[in-house]
């Protein structure tokens, strides 16, 4: 494992903090919505994936939508936390043998022994957990495990880009980075919960963007965002 897939992988690895905080989870409402428009945007283009990779699924909230949408498809679930792992084989048992549970370093997606062509991967709020190099490196080896005209799917928290400093310089500015913040009280979501590892200053919009870039995908678009939270899509070429 890299020394940032530890880092970041630590303090999943404890049953109790898992549970805790996947019980707490202020996004679960929130985020329903997103899953869906993913999965139903990649459904458009492709009504039946037969690969779909979760990296850092923890519970599994996203693979369910998508092998809910897609019954033909086959689900690998993917995290470091083997306590993760038994709350995803409670919720995905459903699915039976259609999901295959795997042990892995996300910071290390070539040695994961994943499929070569997949057709969807997802992640969801675990490469915020990665600088701005490291994210580079995951929508980098990601890339290299899809199929041609395979979708690589992000929901992830960001941060604004005055956090960032320069060269990222799409994003929020000062002013609505208080106003965000402020508005998103009375909502109550937010990604703090049990402490865990954050990378911070977290990426912003024009990093994953970048990065999706310097992958080699260019067909990329933000469908979707509240607050600090967006769904990033990207489509390899053909
Ligand atoms: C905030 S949870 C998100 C879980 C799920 N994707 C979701 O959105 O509901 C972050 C997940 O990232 C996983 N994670 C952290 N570091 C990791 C690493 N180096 N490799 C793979 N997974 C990791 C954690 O175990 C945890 O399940």
């Amino acid at each position: 494992m890299t020394a940032q897939g530890e880092r970041a992988a630590a303090a999943w690895r404890d049953t109790d903090f898992a549970r805790d905080w996947a019980r707490g989870d202020s996004f679960r409402d929130l985020l329903d919505f997103p899953r869906r428009m993913a999965a139903a945007i990649v459904a458009g283009d492709d009504p039946a994936p037969a690969t779909i990779v979760d990296v850092g699924a923890g519970p599994g909230a996203v693979l369910e939508v998508f092998l809910r949408r897609f019954p033909g498809a086959r689900g690998i679930w993917t995290d470091a936390s083997c306590a993760m792992l038994d709350l995803a084989q409670e919720k995905l048992a459903p699915f039976g043998d259609r999901v295959e549970y795997r042990i892995a370093d996300m910071t290390d997606l070539d040695g994961a022994g994943l499929p070569d062509a997949a057709d969807v991967i997802t992640t969801s709020r675990a490469a915020h957990h990665l600088d701005r190099t490291g994210l580079a490196g995951f929508y980098q080896a990601a890339a290299r495990r899809l199929a041609p005209g395979g979708w690589l799917v992000n929901l992830d928290h960001i941060g604004p880009a005055s956090q960032a400093g320069p060269p990222a310089t799409a994003g929020l500015d000062d002013a609505w980075d208080k106003r965000l913040r402020a508005a998103r009280k009375e909502f109550g979501v937010s990604p703090d919960g049990p402490k865990h590892h954050h990378n911070y200053p977290l990426t912003s919009v024009r990093d994953h963007l970048d990065a999706f870039a310097a992958a080699g995908i260019t067909d990329v678009e933000v469908p979707w965002r509240a607050f600090y939270t967006c769904l990033f899509m990207g489509r390899t070429p053909a």
